[in-house]
């Protein structure tokens, strides 16, 4: 079980009282037959059939509070050293709050637990929240693979109005 801590500032009429309300929040591998959040899900990755495809492979991780599905993370291993995050998103109503690095941060201690020594993201070239949020987090960049959304995803995808074109690998040890 992991904690969040919220500190909300009220001002009241000459006291600045500060409240901290602790929510918990847990990061859990979701169970079979439970619900795929795949609405969660397309917002990383648009093309269901390419999602269908490697969800078969994969672990996937919510992160939840008080039965509410906040952000999802897949994980699926490359080999028994390296494992990749295939898809990671945050509820719109959620994002841009730090949930995003929380959810990071508790896949690299997941992932090290099942034994894994580097943990690898891909992102499009257009994608520059992203870009700037795996560096941020410790991820260097290890290669780009040209026209990887060109040639695998049936719809081009624009972003800041940038064609996603090519997916820049990053990976990180953990
Ligand atoms: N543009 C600019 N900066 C961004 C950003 C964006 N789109 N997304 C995150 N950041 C920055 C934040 O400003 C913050 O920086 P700071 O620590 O310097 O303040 C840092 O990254 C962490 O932000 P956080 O609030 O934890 O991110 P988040 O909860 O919004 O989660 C995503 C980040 C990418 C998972 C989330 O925005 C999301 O689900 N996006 C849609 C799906 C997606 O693109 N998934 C990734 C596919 S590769």
């Amino acid at each position: 079980m992991f904690f969040y801590k919220f500190t909300t500032k009220f001002q009241r009429l000459e006291n600045l009282i500060t409240q901290t309300i602790i929510i918990a929040m847990a990061v859990r591998q979701l169970e079979k037959g439970e619900m795929i959040p795949y609405d969660l899900l397309l917002l990383a990755d648009p093309d269901r059939k390419l999602l269908e495809q490697y969800l078969i492979n994969s672990w996937i991780f919510v992160l939840e509070q008080i039965e509410t599905i906040m952000g999802v993370c897949v994980l699926q291993n490359i080999d028994n050293q390296i494992v990749e995050i295939k898809n990671i998103a945050i509820d719109e109503n959620y994002q841009n709050k730090g949930f995003g690095k929380f959810l990071l941060e508790n896949t690299f201690e997941i992932a090290k637990t099942k034994g894994f020594e580097k943990i690898r993201i891909g992102t499009a070239n257009s994608s520059i929240g992203q870009i700037y949020l795996y560096q941020k987090m410790g991820f260097d960049m290890k290669e780009i693979r040209k026209n990887f959304f060109v040639e695998n995803y049936e719809n081009s995808i624009f972003e800041h109005n940038l064609q996603a074109k090519h997916m820049i690998v990053f990976e990180k040890n953990l």
